[in-house]
């Protein structure tokens, strides 16, 4: 592993971040990190492997970079693309991102060849929490939310935490990590609208039915989620049914990433029953999945 030069402190509300020991308060960091490896998955969807300085290695499952997406000197669009972690590799020194390409930033961020430098703002957010030791958790994510949830499995793996997670996308040709999930000792169950689906179809009510077996087979005490709003609805209703708490890894369109803009601000609603509003960037992405509201 080697430590990159010429990174950045950036001074900000992480700083001073509030009342949590969340792993954001880490420091953060502008960083350039040379691309290891970047392969096309499928039609859409790319894997990034980036050399990362020490730093960017303490992210924690959940938390974000935000990555400037430059063409040229003068071509880049000005708002750098949030992206979470996928993988964090310390013993080989690596950061891994999962994206789809779906328009001019990650069009560009598509372009990078290994020994090109990626210019990383991060890690970023408040990530995923484990602190309440849960015997099981159940991983539920939508397409590329799997991305973010990813990289849970294998924390959850290091503190000797079971975990199932049920992968649902429209189709087995953008199922991706199967593989690095069961890695990580995950019991992973796919859905699909593929006719020859052996679970029927990816719709709400039989993942419904699928989450509700696994909770109470395995006595589930933490629901986390990503990639879809009817899923995280259906997982709030299951999670007071059953007394079982979530967190949700919600995506926004961010401006400075860094607490300041007040781009990425949404409603939440406290645990009394108000509206309160948030910033995505630094209150998240990962929030309690019963203060979220539908969008
Ligand atoms: C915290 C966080 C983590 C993310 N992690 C991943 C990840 O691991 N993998 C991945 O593929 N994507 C991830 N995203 C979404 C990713 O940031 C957007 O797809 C990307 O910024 C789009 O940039 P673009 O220039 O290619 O597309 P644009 O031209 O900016 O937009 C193309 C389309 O994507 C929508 N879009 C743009 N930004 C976002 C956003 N932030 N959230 C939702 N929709 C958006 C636009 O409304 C538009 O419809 C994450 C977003 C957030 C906020
Ligand atoms: S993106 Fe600027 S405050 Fe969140």
């Amino acid at each position: 592993m080697r430590e990159i030069g010429g990174t950045r402190n950036i001074s900000g509300p992480f700083q001073h971040a509030p009342d949590s020991d969340s792993e954001c308060l880490k420091p953060i960091a502008e960083m350039i990190c040379p691309v290891f490896d970047h392969q096309w998955l499928n039609d859409d969807y790319k894997h990034l492997v980036v050399e990362a300085p020490v730093r960017a290695l303490a992210a924690q499952p959940g938390q974000f970079f935000h990555l400037l997406c430059r063409e040229s000197d003068d071509v880049a669009p000005y708002l750098r693309r949030p992206m979470s972690v996928y993988r964090i590799d310390r013993d080989q020194g690596r950061i891994e991102f999962l994206y789809k390409v779906v328009g001019e930033g990650t069009r560009i961020l598509a372009e990078l060849k290994p020994g090109d430098g990626l210019n990383a703002v991060g890690p970023l957010g408040r990530g995923f929490d484990l602190s309440s030791k849960p015997e099981h958790i159940l991983l539920l994510a939508r397409g590329v939310g799997l991305a973010t949830l990813a990289p849970l499995a294998e924390a959850a793996r290091e503190r000797g935490i079971g975990v199932d997670a049920i992968l649902s996308a429209r189709s087995s040709d953008v199922l991706m990590s199967v593989d690095y999930l069961r890695q990580s000792s995950a019991i992973v169950t796919t859905v699909t609208d593929d006719p020859d689906d052996t679970h029927g179809d990816s719709g709400v009510d039989k993942v419904e039915e699928m989450v509700r077996h696994i909770a109470k087979e395995k006595g589930t005490g933490l629901f986390a989620t990503c990639g879809s709003n009817r899923l995280l609805q259906m997982l709030r209703k299951v999670g007071v049914e059953l007394g079982i708490s979530g967190q949700v890894a919600l995506e926004q369109q961010m401006g400075c990433g860094l607490g300041m803009c007040y781009c990425c601000v949404r409603p939440f609603q406290n645990t009394v029953g108000e509206i309160d509003y948030r910033r995505v960037c630094i209150d998240g992405p990962v929030f309690d999945l019963q203060e979220t509201v539908s969008w």
